[in-house]
């Protein structure tokens, strides 16, 4: 390891405090970076959603923590509200980390609030993290890519704005390039886009996985077929947050689940496992 550092992030002069747009992991704290973990140390103050999950958020003090994910009653925050009010702390001096699940840039609206940061004056900083997107499904036993099955993958969501008219995923071209495709945001809607692949001529024999809460002490896995996924889905209750993983490398999982289990590194149980045969009550821990 590099030598530790010792000044502070902060500001160095008088004007605007830093905002740190920074990526959480998947949920397990020791995935975080070595400099998220400093980061969230260091801030004054950190704006979170619920996505970085329970064990991340639990070793923040309260103090310093803002939620702007989902309010009382269902309701999303504004993003122009967290667009302001990092404005607004960053202007009183303050070091901010904007704690974001996954990496910031992938499907985490990083971009937009980089862009008003810029706009705005203030210095910021952009902190990667392990998105989702790659390691629910690694953790689940299932490589995005693979030289026998997949040599390449793509990332979409499944969750559309309602008020486009088209789908901004082309989910024809998915089924024809043959590549993995990994869906973010996917499970309300996994009945409308896995019914498109089909009569695009993916075949329906195609291996499926749901990896919910990756990473997270209650993470859980349910397997099927292109075919089968949405009763699959059904069946074990699968929730956001989830991955969904179509194509060949979702196989991989039965071969390497025994193994995965018996390190004990992750929680890969099965969703539909029955919890009173294990020993950590279906944690999978
Ligand atoms: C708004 S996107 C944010 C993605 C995030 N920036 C990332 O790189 O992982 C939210 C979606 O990410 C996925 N996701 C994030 N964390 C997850 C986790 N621990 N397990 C499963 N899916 C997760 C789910 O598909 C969820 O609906």
């Amino acid at each position: 390891m590099s030598e530790e550092r010792t000044d502070p992030p902060t500001r160095t002069h008088d004007g605007p405090g830093t905002v740190y747009l920074v990526g959480s992991g998947p949920g397990d704290p020791d995935l975080l970076t070595v400099k998220a973990a400093r980061l969230i140390d260091e801030a004054d103050t950190v704006l979170h959603d619920k996505l970085p999950g329970p064990e991340i958020l639990d070793r923040i003090p309260e103090a310093k923590r803002e939620d702007v994910g989902k309010r009382a009653g269902g309701e999303w925050t504004p993003q122009e509200y967290t667009n302001r009010r990092l404005v607004e702390l960053a202007n009183e001096g303050e070091t901010v980390v904007r704690l974001k699940g996954g990496d910031p840039f992938v499907f985490g609206r990083g971009g937009e609030e980089a862009e008003h940061l810029a706009d705005a004056g203030i210095p910021f900083e952009v902190v990667p993290g392990v998105t989702s997107a790659i390691a629910g499904p690694a953790v689940a036993g299932i490589p995005v890519t693979h030289r026998d099955h997949a040599s390449s993958v793509s990332f979409v969501t499944g969750h559309e704005d309602p008020t486009k008219s088209e789908s901004a995923v082309d989910w024809e071209a998915l089924a024809a390039t043959g590549g993995t495709i990994v869906v973010l945001m996917g499970v309300g809607k996994l009945p409308a886009y896995a019914d498109e692949l089909r009569t695009a001529g993916l075949a329906p024999d195609t291996p499926a996985a749901l990896v919910e809460r990756a990473t997270w002490p209650t993470m859980r896995v349910a397997t099927g077929t292109l075919e089968t996924i949405v009763d699959v889905r059904d069946d074990a209750g699968i929730e956001p947050p989830a991955i969904t993983v179509i194509g060949d490398v979702a196989a991989t999982r039965e071969r390497v689940v025994g193994f995965l289990e018996t390190a004990g590194s992750a929680p890969v149980a099965d969703a539909d496992s029955d919890p009173a045969a294990t020993d950590d009550g279906g944690t999978g821990q």
